[in-house]
């Protein structure tokens, strides 16, 4: 990529112990209020994605929005949003995905891709996988083609990373955290 993954990684911020006892959280935010690094981080993306044919950008509900809707800004394509069961309007396709206690749900308007769309797939960070999953089931389940899925963040040792690409979607990350 554009620039040394080092650069993104030293900026996001480790809270401990949030949400709960043992977890690590990964912050995005600080990359987003610095306006220098808000720019770099968007512009990596960019040009990553300039030369990839996409005919839309899709962003997950919630920090997948912020970065999705500038990526496709940028790339001068439209914007549609992943939500969280219960948000759109509209008819709906829904795919249920599995927590660590329970399951959620997330949604997309049928119309939001058309067949043979080739869609950009954005969220801020990689897990267990689940969203990315789910996100790009329900784009597939509309007749489009995830280009690609792309993230700020990936964390390995959960294992997300690797059961996205097995599913045969392609996963870009910008910086891991072991
Ligand atoms: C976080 C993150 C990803 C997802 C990653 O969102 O922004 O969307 O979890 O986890 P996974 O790979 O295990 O599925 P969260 O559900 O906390 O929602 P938010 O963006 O509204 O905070
Ligand atoms: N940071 C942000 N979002 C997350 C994390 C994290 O460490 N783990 C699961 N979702």
């Amino acid at each position: 990529s554009l620039i040394d993954p080092r650069y993104i990684r030293d900026r996001i911020r480790t809270v401990p112990d949030w949400p709960q006892s043992g977890v690590q959280f990964r912050d995005i935010t600080p990359l987003l209020q610095d306006p220098k690094t808000f720019r770099v981080l968007v512009d990596c993306f960019v040009h990553r994605y300039m030369d990839h044919d996409i005919d839309v950008v899709a962003g997950v509900d919630a920090r997948g929005f912020i970065l999705g809707a500038v990526i496709a800004y940028e790339l001068n394509r439209g914007f549609v949003p992943v939500r969280k069961k219960g948000k759109l309007p509209f008819d709906t396709v829904a795919e249920e995905y599995e927590l660590e206690y329970g399951s959620a749900t997330v949604e997309l308007h049928a119309d939001a891709v058309k067949p043979g769309d080739r869609v950009l797939l954005i969220d801020d960070l990689v897990a267990t996988g689940g969203t990315m999953i789910a996100a790009a089931r329900l784009i597939q389940r509309l007749g489009a083609v995830v280009s690609e899925a792309a993230a700020i963040v990936d964390l390995p040792e959960l294992g997300g990373s690797t059961l996205v690409r097995e599913q045969g979607i392609p996963l870009f990350t910008l910086c891991h955290f072991a």
